[in-house]
């Protein structure tokens, strides 16, 4: 079964949507609060650890029931079916999309051309385990003998994003082994990173869906040329392990078919943290806390998949970004998290989200005439209130933005956590309420600043407010939230791609850099640059001229 291909602009619910704009785009906020004490109990949504409070948008009832209207007229319930019963919704790859199937319950059945893929699931799920255990007692040892002290998880893109933001993330869980990531094509990268290890006592995790990628295999390569400077060739089975749908390729690079743990071609590298991609972080947080982490993405599959759209979490805060992006014009989206664990959470949803909606060619091939995919950026309070949040204040550009905080520090610490969480209320209430003229002049009365000055301050000192933002308050960051919430966001990608309608699964952008990059690498192998144009052959000329 196909996805439905609904042009969503030539749906009726659009066209009221375009109308309800028009009415609802002059009101504030702070109006609608004032005329609705009880406003916050009908927009928000309590689901086991998570509250979200979704008030604080430019809404009403009536813009609810529009979006939801939408969502069921470009067809997403049955979208939602095709997704998770292992249709190929990969159309241009004719793949299925079952990222879902990897952290199901072993009773579950997911369908692959007919094929129940989860006793696979569970077959590598226990590899990773008896992996992640004889590493951890000891008893898989390095080449001399001793045992493993440092791994290194060498991937790009979703091979590496996502256990990097994951390790980063459950810091607190971690174990005494030191995780390293090797991404970058740039030399410099690995380098530091050898510089930090001993060969004896390393772990070699090789990560790449295709195991064709460039930078990994180069990076691959540097590190296996430096290992064996103090190893011999047959100490590399000991050491290097891969994760490949690839199996032919990983053994032509020299690693043992029995280090191989497979992967599917039904799982996109963005979202395939929950596959054996994510070894290293069982690796780092023990094999249980991963098992925590697959469930609490399990529980927000289920809460998708069962919930009507108007308390579902994915689709309500899919629908706010369309509302945003197509009716608002708001071009981009901050994500900031209250945590500094979660410092590479917008990083690692850039890929997730630009990389599966960044495209303007609908389901039918047709060149779209509306906006799609947004800019997501961000990074954790308290640090980005002293960087940009001058921008959301009193910018001129419309940026809804995403609070995520936790109610429980994981180290108790209250003093520190009451201070850091009543920033994460106070910017909410900022970004609403702003600051009016009167309470401003007020202020100057009260430090006895003269008339003229004050004048001449006031129209900087007054904020507009009525930013909107979604506040997702959860209690505490656990492997299971941390689960959720990935999942969340991984909901959240699809909703927006079925309205689009657009693929949200391939993702052809990328592979015309990597196609010309192979070709000027040859001309420069060569000293040979052909024909470019004027700035391209420029710059080749002068970088291989001052190179020498
Ligand atoms: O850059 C595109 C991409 O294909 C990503 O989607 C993917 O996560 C990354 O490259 C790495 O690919 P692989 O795991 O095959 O090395």
């Amino acid at each position: 079964m196909s996805l439905p291909s609904v042009n969503p602009t030539q749906t009726s619910a659009w066209k009221k949507l375009e109308e309800h704009y028009s009415e609802i785009a002059n009101l504030s906020m702070q109006e609608m609060f004032a005329n609705d004490p009880v406003r916050v109990e009908k927009f928000n949504i309590q689901w086991g650890d998570f509250l979200i409070d979704y008030s604080k948008n430019k809404i009403n009832t009536k813009t609810i029931n529009l979006l939801v209207e939408l969502a069921k007229e470009v067809g997403l319930e049955k979208a939602i079916k095709s997704y998770f019963s292992g249709d190929a919704i990969n159309q241009t790859e004719n793949r299925a999309v079952l990222h879902t199937a990897l952290r199901a319950k072993q009773s579950d059945v997911f369908l692959v051309d007919g094929q129940n893929v989860i006793p696979e699931v569970f077959e590598v799920k226990a590899k990773i385990q008896s992996f992640t255990n004889e590493v951890l007692s000891g008893e898989k040892k390095g080449y001399t003998g001793k045992k493993f002290t440092d791994i290194v998880n060498i991937g790009i893109g979703g091979s590496d994003l996502g256990p990097a933001m994951v390790v980063e993330a459950l810091q607190f869980y971690k174990n005494d082994l030191n995780v390293h990531f090797v991404s970058n094509i740039d030399g410099d990268h690995v380098n530091e990173v050898l510089k930090k290890i001993n060969p004896e006592t390393t772990l070699f995790v090789v990560v790449s869906k295709t195991f064709t990628t460039q930078e990994t295999l180069t990076n691959a390569e540097t590190i296996r040329s430096w290992f064996l400077k103090s190893a011999k060739q047959e100490d590399v089975a000991k050491h290097f392990v891969a994760v490949s749908t690839n199996i032919a390729k990983v053994t032509e690079f020299g690693i043992d078919a029995a280090n191989v743990f497979p992967m599917w071609d039904w799982v996109g590298g963005r979202f395939s943290l929950w596959s054996a991609v994510g070894l290293t972080i069982s690796l780092a947080i023990g094999f249980e806390n991963f098992d925590k982490l697959l469930s609490g993405a399990n529980k927000m599959d289920l809460h998708f998949k069962e919930a009507s759209f108007d308390q579902n979490i994915p689709v309500i805060l899919g629908l706010l970004t369309i509302w945003y992006n197509n009716f608002f014009g708001a071009e981009s989206e901050a994500l900031i998290p209250y945590s500094q664990y979660l410092q590479k959470f917008a990083p690692y949803l850039q890929q997730g989200i630009m990389e599966s909606n960044g495209k303007s060619v609908d389901r039918n091939g047709n060149l779209i005439g509306y906006q799609t995919g947004t800019i997501i950026w961000g990074e954790p309070g308290t640090n980005s209130q002293h960087a940009f949040f001058q921008l959301i204040h009193q910018g001129t550009k419309l940026i809804p933005t995403d609070f995520i905080g936790f109610v429980k520090p994981l180290y108790g610490d209250k003093d520190h956590h009451d201070k850091l969480m009543s920033n994460f209320f106070a910017q909410t209430e900022a970004l609403l309420n702003g600051k009016a003229k009167e309470q401003v002049n007020d202020e100057f009365a009260k430090q006895g600043i003269d008339k003229e000055k004050a004048a001449f301050l006031l129209p900087f000192k007054v904020f507009s407010g009525d930013k909107p933002t979604n506040t997702l308050l959860i209690t505490s960051l656990t492997p299971e939230t941390l689960g959720s919430l990935i999942a969340l966001y991984e909901h959240k990608i699809f909703v927006q791609g079925i309205i689009w309608n657009i693929f949200s699964y391939d993702q052809w952008g990328v592979e015309l850099g990597k196609q010309l990059a192979n070709s000027i690498l040859e001309e420069i192998n060569n000293s040979l640059i052909k024909e470019h144009d004027s700035s391209t052959s420029y710059l080749l000329n002068y970088y291989q001229k001052n190179q020498r």
